[in-house]
Parts: structure tokens; C-alpha cells; sequence
């Protein structure tokens, strides 16, 4: 990320998940795969979003149009969220990052609902940075 370090003056970053089919193709792989390096780089953006302390990051990851896509596809984007919960939290909640979820959580898995509930009670009381993830 090209940002003068001493111009910490940026308060939000927004960024919609797209473009991880195309990517996933181009390279002769599957849509999963593209989720997947969709949701690495999630990760190294939140790295540069502390770094740089900024104190909002907001991530439009799953729209309700994505509920047509195919089973497995929906399945994998939901693992990915699991692993917010289970692989992430504790560095995350060290960072100081607080986690929200917001939208329509309904249809997704019951298991899935646990990890999203579990994640933003792990780290309600973090207050260097908001991670909003944006899911249907
Ligand atoms: C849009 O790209 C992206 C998605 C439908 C899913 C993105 C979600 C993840 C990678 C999971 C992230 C997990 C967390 C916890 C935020 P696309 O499939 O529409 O790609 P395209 O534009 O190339 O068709």
C-alpha cells in the first residue's frame, strides 16, 4: 500500500471483495482457490490497516445476489469465515481489532453463525480498530 507513513490521516478504508473468480481463472483454477487468495490478502490488508493505524476497515464480502452461486462456492466462502474464528482471532484481538458482522446471517450454517457470534464477542472490548465484514 503506497501511504506516507507520517500522514496518518486516513480514518476509513472500504473495500468490496470482487474480481477473485477472474483471478482464480486466469491461473486455470478454481473460484475456490480465488476466495481463498481473496481471504489471504484480506489478511495482509488488515496487517497494513493497523500498520498505518486506521481505525476503520470495512469489507463488502458476501452479497445476498451470491446466495445463486453454487453450493461448494458458498461452502468454501463460509469455511473462510470460520477460520476468522478459529485461526485468526487471537492475533487479531491482540492487534486490538474489534470484529463486526453485519447483515442478513440467517442462511447461513448454524455452525457458521457460532464462529461470526463467537468472533465479535472474543473481541468486543478491542479498540484500535474496527474490522467490519459485510456478509449478505
Ligand atoms: C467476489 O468475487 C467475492 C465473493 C463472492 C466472496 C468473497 C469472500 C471471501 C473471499 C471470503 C472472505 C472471508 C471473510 C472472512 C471476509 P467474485 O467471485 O464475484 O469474483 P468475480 O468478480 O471475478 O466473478
Amino acid at each position: 500500500m503506497i501511504l506516507d507513513k507520517e500522514e496518518k490521516k486516513i480514518q476509513s478504508v472500504a473495500i468490496i471483495m470482487d474480481g477473485n473468480r477472474r483471478w482464480a481463472k486466469e491461473r486455470g483454477r478454481s473460484p475456490q482457490t480465488g476466495h481463498t487468495a481473496g481471504y489471504e490478502k484480506l489478511l495482509k490488508v488488515l496487517e497494513w490497516v493497523v500498520e498505518f493505524e486506521i481505525p476503520y476497515l470495512t469489507v463488502f464480502a458476501f452479497s445476498t445476489e451470491n446466495w445463486k452461486r453454487p453450493i461448494d462456492e458458498i461452502k468454501h466462502i463460509e469455511n473462510l469465515v470460520q477460520k476468522v474464528n478459529d485461526e485468526q482471532i487471537e492475533r487479531i484481538k491482540k492487534e486490538g481489532v474489534r470484529v463486526i458482522f453485519i447483515g442478513e446471517h440467517e442462511k447461513f450454517s448454524e455452525k457458521t453463525q457460532e464462529k461470526i457470534k463467537n468472533a465479535e464477542e472474543r473481541t468486543k472490548d478491542c479498540q484500535k480498530l474496527s474490522l467490519t465484514i459485510a456478509l449478505s
